[in-house]
């Protein structure tokens, strides 16, 4: 049962308790021609991830899905995602995690920084072991013909208010990293901020890039044509990784699975 979120967003709310997927309603809706809508779970029973990945979405959680119909040509829709990506990374340093972009666009807790919360409460054994730990999500799906979009539909999951232990694998919240977070009001900063990207997309790109934990480390990424190792060193104007390898040339990679190696 949909209720009202009651948002001070540029965008629509539909509020579920529990559903399915937010990603499945969200395409419901965009094939009846809804734009600007989010549609938001307190629960999912059956969240989706990249790559056929079950996304573990317990209560607490903010599991959003956006409807869009971008103006923008195919090739630069992807700059939706990538700032998808900034703007809840901007939203969870606000709310005082250091978190960071992997390529392409999950948001970890940072290993490089500090996160706010008090050094004295946590050695630095502990925040070596809980950096690169996974905050969030996007799971982009879209549709239309090879030089137009009908609609893109942008799923966001935050593990906000959960306990880590009831996520995956590799997995933390928002909750465990800082505490509890206002999910209104984080939703509601996600959005604007998204909002503010879409409106100037020629700044996606560097604000990722000023947001990424991926530049410069050693990285494996597992590609449809196999896999790329080496140094990532730039991401393209359409958000694609360039991967300096081992063996002396440039790889472009637009899609594909990437772990962060030890140095
Ligand atoms: C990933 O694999 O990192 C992407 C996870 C995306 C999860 C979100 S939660 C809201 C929306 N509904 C879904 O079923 N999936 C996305």
């Amino acid at each position: 049962e949909a209720v009202e979120y009651g948002l001070d967003a540029p965008f629509e709310v539909e509020f579920h308790e529990t559903i399915g997927s937010t990603n499945d309603r969200a395409r419901e809706l965009a094939g009846e021609g809804a734009e600007d809508v989010v549609v938001l779970a307190d629960e999912q029973t059956g969240g989706r991830g990249r790559l056929d990945r079950e996304w573990s979405s317990p209560s607490g959680g903010v599991w959003a899905s956006l409807v869009l119909r971008p103006s923008l040509p195919p090739a630069r829709v992807s700059l939706l995602t990538l700032a998808a990506a900034v703007a809840v990374t901007d939203a969870a340093r606000e709310a005082g995690v250091a978190a960071a972009i992997k390529w392409p666009n999950d948001v970890l807790v940072s290993d490089r920084e500090e996160s706010n919360e008090p050094s004295s409460a946590r050695s630095a054994d502990d925040s070596a072991e809980r950096g690169g730990r996974k905050l969030a999500g996007i799971l982009t799906e879209m549709e239309g013909e090879s030089n137009r979009v009908s609609w893109v539909v942008l799923g966001v999951g935050v593990n906000a208010n959960v306990p880590a232990e009831a996520l995956h694998e590799g997995a933390t919240s928002l909750q465990d990293e800082f505490g509890a977070v206002d999910r209104r009001r984080f939703v509601q900063r996600v959005l604007e901020r998204f909002d503010e990207l879409r409106e100037s997309p020629d700044d996606v790109v560097p604000a990722w890039k000023e947001r990424s934990a991926t530049l410069g480390q050693r990285v494996r990424v597992e590609t449809p044509g196999g896999a790329v190792v080496g140094e990532a060193v730039d991401v393209t104007d359409v958000g694609a990784l360039v991967v300096q390898t081992d063996t002396g040339g440039r790889e472009v990679v637009h899609a594909g699975d990437c772990e962060h190696l030890r140095p």
